[in-house]
């Protein structure tokens, strides 16, 4: 078609781009992540009479009611928001092996129960393969296709004539269009695909499900080309050491962001979690110095976790300090605010901060638990084994209020807490009263003295 097409190497660890080939990738470091790709000259796309409507006033635009499918997977619902919404593009996340092909498939599953259509393309297993996993989960729907292949446009033309009520993709990285020369996987294969299901999911109102890889670093596909593209990308958490799983919603167009889901992994597929804070709170050792409950919100929800700490003289000219679950920066910070506030000497010794059970949690209110735990490490004495804390901790040693006090509380008090600390800000705008003894503090200092001098 006339001019010679232009190609370009794109790293496919961080979506980098050079003019010629390189071994490893200026940018990310990554070996042997540059791919050839066309850069092709924007296309004219073969322009759909009704894409564009006239400009409406806001006031006279009207809605239709909210229609969701509910998959009855009661955590997966509340991560979206409450259901699925007909015409999204849903991106579900996660490392290889955490459980995105089994969730997808329970979720097709519980969708074609109530007499829809699902249609799963697996671009990985065989049909065989497919059949093996619904067995194991106990599935044997009837209304649930399944389509082998990688080629997005067979794929639309097949899907034509079934006229699925729901798709889902597993993965974007195996799928191609054959308008691109380069591999699938790729960054432009993958971005080109993904607005194709866009569109087709647009067009026909018909939510489409994608799975796809996180490389390394925690980006989908190597680039995070998909997340602005796609109206929801849901990410699957947990390390496999641990049986449980947190999908957590990072973008949603439909609904609160960093709602969670907790499931754990059985024999028969993924089961929603209930009570997560039991579960989280399940192993806590008794009567341990460096420990501390925190109770944090993610999402709507409240959640208790553990957070652990260890403090100990270094062996080493530079101490170790080193978290798990939370962020780095934010142990540097606390641990400056107690050194320079409370006069702690912690200069020369080892910090070890850990989230119990595999969690992340990067809520201001988990300054507190941290805070807490470091200085019962630190000094060697327990704290209170019904003991729960919240509150954010500012650079001048101040502890600054947090958002909803009381359902934090009330997840503490559910669970058998009967003392909490918590910023004194938010202790006096409490609406109503807590069924456990409550103290306000204002300082690192009043921390030390409520937990300590008690
Ligand atoms: P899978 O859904 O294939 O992961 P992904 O699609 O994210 O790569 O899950 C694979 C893991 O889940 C595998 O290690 C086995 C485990 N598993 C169970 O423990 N129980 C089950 O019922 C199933 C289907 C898988
Ligand atoms: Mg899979």
């Amino acid at each position: 078609m006339g001019k010679k097409e232009k190609t370009s190497f794109v790293c496919r660890n961080c979506g980098h781009e050079a003019i010629k080939w390189m071994g490893r990738c200026p940018e990310c470091g990554q070996w042997n992540s540059m791919v050839e790709e066309v850069c092709r000259p924007a296309r004219r796309q073969i322009r759909r009479s009704s894409a564009m409507g006239p400009a409406e006033s806001l006031e006279t635009i009207s809605l239709a009611p909210e229609m969701r499918l509910k998959t009855g997977l009661s955590e997966f619902d509340r991560t979206l928001g409450g259901g699925v919404v007909p015409g999204s593009l849903i991106l579900i996340g996660g490392d290889p092996g955490i459980g995105k092909s089994t969730i997808i498939l329970q979720v097709l599953d519980r969708l074609a129960r109530q007499e829809l259509r699902a249609l799963y393309l697996s671009g990985e297993e065989s049909a065989q393969q497919i059949k093996l996993r619904a067995e194991r989960l106990g599935i044997c729907g009837q209304d649930l296709y399944v389509m082998t292949g990688t080629c997005i446009e067979e794929f639309l033309e097949h899907v034509g004539g079934l006229r699925p009520d729901i798709v889902a993709v597993d993965s974007i990285q195996t799928m191609y269009t054959e308008d691109m020369a380069s591999a699938p996987g790729s960054v432009g294969q993958v971005r080109e695909v993904a607005s194709r299901l866009m569109a087709y999911a647009k067009g026909s109102q018909i939510p489409v499900f994608l799975v796809g890889h996180v490389t390394k670093d925690g980006a989908i596909a190597g680039p995070k080309v998909l997340e602005h593209l796609v109206d929801t990308v849901l990410y699957f958490e947990g390390d496999r050491g641990h049986l449980f799983r947190i999908l957590r919603a990072v973008k949603n167009r439909y609904g609160s962001t960093n709602e969670i889901g907790v499931f754990e992994m059985t024999d028969t597929g993924l089961d929603a979690v209930g009570n997560p804070s039991r579960l989280f709170l399940e192993e806590r050792p008794e009567d341990v110095p460096g420990s501390a409950v925190i109770s944090c919100m993610e999402g709507t929800r409240p959640l208790l976790v553990e957070i652990q700490a260890l403090v100990g003289p270094s062996p080493l000219g530079m101490p170790r300090r080193t978290a798990i679950g939370v962020d780095h920066n934010r142990i540097s910070l606390l641990v400056a605010v107690l050194e320079k506030r409370l006069g702690m000497e912690l200069g020369d010794q080892d910090i070890f901060v850990n989230v119990a059970g595999g969690l992340k949690v990067d809520e201001p209110a988990t300054d507190l638990g941290i805070v807490s735990a470091m200085m019962s490490s630190f000094l060697n004495r327990p704290l209170a084994r019904d003991l729960v804390v919240f509150g954010e901790v500012g650079l001048a040693g101040e502890v600054r209020g947090v958002s909803h006090p009381e359902l934090r509380l009330n997840e503490a008090g559910k669970l058998g807490f009967r003392h909490a600390i918590l910023p004194k800000t938010s202790l006096e705008g409490l609406k109503s009263g807590a069924s456990m003894t409550l103290s306000g503090v204002g300082s690192v200092q009043d921390i030390y003295d409520s937990l300590f001098q008690g």
